[in-house]
């Protein structure tokens, strides 16, 4: 059983870490920054990483994450595992009443990821915070205040090209271990989702060039994603990886009543009946990241925002999960019960 969350004005917030690659390495060493933050506790497997971070943190290494999940002087964890231990880990963490900050996507099982949301949504649930930016996230609220006044949308449409296959190709190009491209990509559908809301139904195509079907591994991927929001547009989401370009490309479209938006990479147009002009968002300001998020949370839970933020997280990992379903011969998968209300009102 964990410490209690609420920390006291002199106590420093205690934090295990789970994982020592790129994002448990981020991780560890911008919470050990923070003045108010001592990581007490890491567990990795990786006989290399693993051993340096601990050195470096001044920490004996826990072999595993399940003995890390036993020790009670932990106010919170922060999971940076690769995707096939979020779910194990963060319903471990559910069970234990651990207050968690998570890499994204939740799980890489729909079953798992039914669990995480019943057990979430108890009245006594420990934090279960995502690496999402939150809707407190500055960019998002731009964009929900701009597009207002152009609503409601008819369609919306991404594209991404990526000739990259991730800085771990073995791990991210491979079913089992990372899920399908729309659940590892799932930081592309949680901006619409978190502005657009829930969906009713997911229909997706993939096709995977050098699949071993041993393995899972696979050398390219093309994917596409189907769904209509709740609020009745028809979202579709475009990814193709491991492919000859020199280097990424990415578009958006957003079709409103009363105008349409174009990015390409970063640059914005906005075109209504009369002109389609160069557009320029308004600059986002600083938004907090997410270990400040966790942070506030811990310190503060009875003001915390990790429940709304958490309705987008399990919408956009369900989104991911769809897709696969979809592709696997289940055609139209229609969004379940269980995933919470999720409908975010336009500003006024
Ligand atoms: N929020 C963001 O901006 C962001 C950016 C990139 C990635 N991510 C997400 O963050 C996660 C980690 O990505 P990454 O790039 O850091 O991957 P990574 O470099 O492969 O690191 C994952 C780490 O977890 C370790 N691990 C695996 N099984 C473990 C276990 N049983 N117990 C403890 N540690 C274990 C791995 O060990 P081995 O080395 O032995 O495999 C590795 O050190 C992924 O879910 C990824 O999608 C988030």
């Amino acid at each position: 059983m964990p410490a209690s969350p609420k920390k006291s004005a002199t106590k420093k917030i205690r934090i295990g870490i789970i994982g020592s690659g790129a994002m448990g390495r981020h991780r560890a060493t911008e919470l050990a920054r923070r003045p108010g933050v001592k990581v007490t506790a890491i567990s990795a497997r990786n006989p290399e990483t693993g051993p340096a971070l601990a050195r470096e943190l001044g920490l004996k290494l826990i072999p595993t994450w399940e003995k890390l999940l036993e020790r009670d002087d932990l106010d919170g964890v922060v999971n940076t595992t690769p995707n096939h231990l979020h779910g194990p880990i963060l319903r471990r963490c559910l069970e234990r009443d651990f207050p968690v900050l998570t890499e994204y996507p939740l799980t890489t099982s729909e079953k798992e990821l039914a669990a995480i949301a019943k057990a979430a949504a108890r009245r006594k649930a420990p934090i279960l915070r995502t690496t999402h930016p939150g809707l407190a996230d500055s960019s998002l609220r731009q964009r929900r205040k701009q597009f207002a006044a152009d609503g409601p949308l008819l369609l919306a449409h991404f594209l991404r090209l990526t000739p990259g296959r991730g800085a771990r190709p073995d791990v991210l190009f491979n079913l089992r271990l990372s899920g399908p491209p729309p659940l590892f990509f799932v930081y592309h559908l949680y901006p619409w989702v978190a502005l657009f809301g829930g969906v009713e139904w997911v229909q997706a195509g993939m096709a995977f060039p050098g699949l071993n079907t041993g393995t899972t591994a696979y050398e390219r991927f093309s994917a596409s994603v189907a769904a209509p929001f709740k609020q009745g547009a028809l979202a579709q989401w475009t990814w193709a990886g491991g492919i000859p370009l020199p280097g990424p490309e990415e578009s958006e479209r957003l079709v409103f009543e009363k105008a349409t938006y174009h990015r390409h990479n970063g640059d914005w147009k906005r075109a209504d009946r009369k002109a389609n002009q160069t557009f320029r968002m308004p600059p986002a300001k600083r938004s907090p990241a997410p270990e400040d998020l966790f942070l506030a949370d811990l310190a503060e839970p009875a003001s915390s925002t990790w429940r709304e933020d958490l309705a987008p997280a399990l919408w956009a990992t369900w989104i991911g999960l769809a897709a696969g379903k979809s592709h696997g011969g289940e055609g139209r998968v229609p969004s379940p019960s269980w995933l919470p209300d999720f409908n975010p009102a336009p500003p006024v």
